[in-house]
């Protein structure tokens, strides 16, 4: 797994080695066709396997999926519960696939929150698949940036109470080192499907200097051909870093 606290930088064939998706339109896929919600949340997880499979064949070395968000409680409870027999479902089903297919899988977010048995299944599917090294699937699930950075400054408080931290100024770096993404690289590239263009307490420290990219494209549309539209868009783009286009150009800068 990539640890850096640097920008991380695209791959050499201009491949983004972290990518981040808020993975939205189910509902409005299932009501376009008088279905029930709980129909495009079904179509939502095929689109999920394209997907997790398609990035390890491109080399793409994290995943991050926006799978359920900590406002996402606030949906009728016939919905939630759905949403949680779900992931329990799909975990159970997909984990040995996963696998195999050498995919490390984890999880960020707030699990206290959840029925037992998904909490059960989360740490089964993370200590079966933790050596993998294929691509990393991150699943934030009841996650919130919100959440993740009150819980870095929390838990940076109580070490610094205990005395395992010395006192010292809060740097964006001891803050980053206490994110549930600690030692992942920030995404290179945000993709939200479903038409809204909005980051919806996602990754919000982490984002800083993400490529955006949005469609219209309701999540169980977006194939493989979309991976690819969205992945071009993303090669077409300079970043700077905060640095003029020129020493980009000239490989002056130092990233
Ligand atoms: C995203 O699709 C899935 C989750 C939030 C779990 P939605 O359920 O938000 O679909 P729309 O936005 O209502 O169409
Ligand atoms: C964001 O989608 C959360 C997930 C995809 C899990 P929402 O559909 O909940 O976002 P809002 O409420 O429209 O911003
Ligand atoms: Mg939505």
């Amino acid at each position: 797994m990539a640890t850096d606290d640097k920008h991380s930088l695209i791959t050499e064939n201009g491949i983004p080695r972290h990518i981040a998706i808020i993975m939205d339109g189910n509902g409005r896929w299932a009501e376009k066709r008088f279905m029930p919600r709980a129909f495009g949340h079904q179509a939502g997880v095929k689109a999920v396997r394209k997907i997790v499979e398609h990035c390890a064949e491109l080399g793409v070395e994290v995943l991050t999926l926006f799978a359920f968000s900590s406002e996402n409680w606030h949906r009728p409870k016939e919905e939630v519960s759905l949403l949680m027999s779900l992931f329990v479902e799909t975990l159970q089903r997909e984990i040995d696939t996963l696998d195999k297919n050498g995919i490390c899988v984890r999880f960020i977010g707030d699990r206290s929150a959840f029925p037992v048995v998904l909490q059960e299944k989360i740490l089964e599917g993370e200590a079966q698949t933790k050596d993998n090294k294929a691509l990393t699937l991150v699943i934030a699930a009841n996650y919130g940036g919100h959440w993740d950075m009150c819980q870095a400054v929390q838990r940076v408080v109580d070490k610094m109470t205990i005395g395992e931290l010395s006192k010292q100024p809060i740097s964006p770096g001891l803050i980053k080192e206490h994110l549930s993404t600690a030692d992942l690289p920030d995404p290179d590239f945000f993709i939200r499907t479903g038409g809204e263009e909005r980051v919806s307490n996602f990754l919000l420290w982490q984002l800083a200097y993400t490529e955006l990219y949005f469609t219209t494209t309701l999540w169980p549309d977006f194939d493989q051909n979309s991976l690819d539209d969205a992945i071009n868009s993303f090669k077409s783009r300079q970043r700077r870093f905060g640095h003029t286009g020129e020493q980009i150009l000239n490989k002056t800068a130092l990233l």
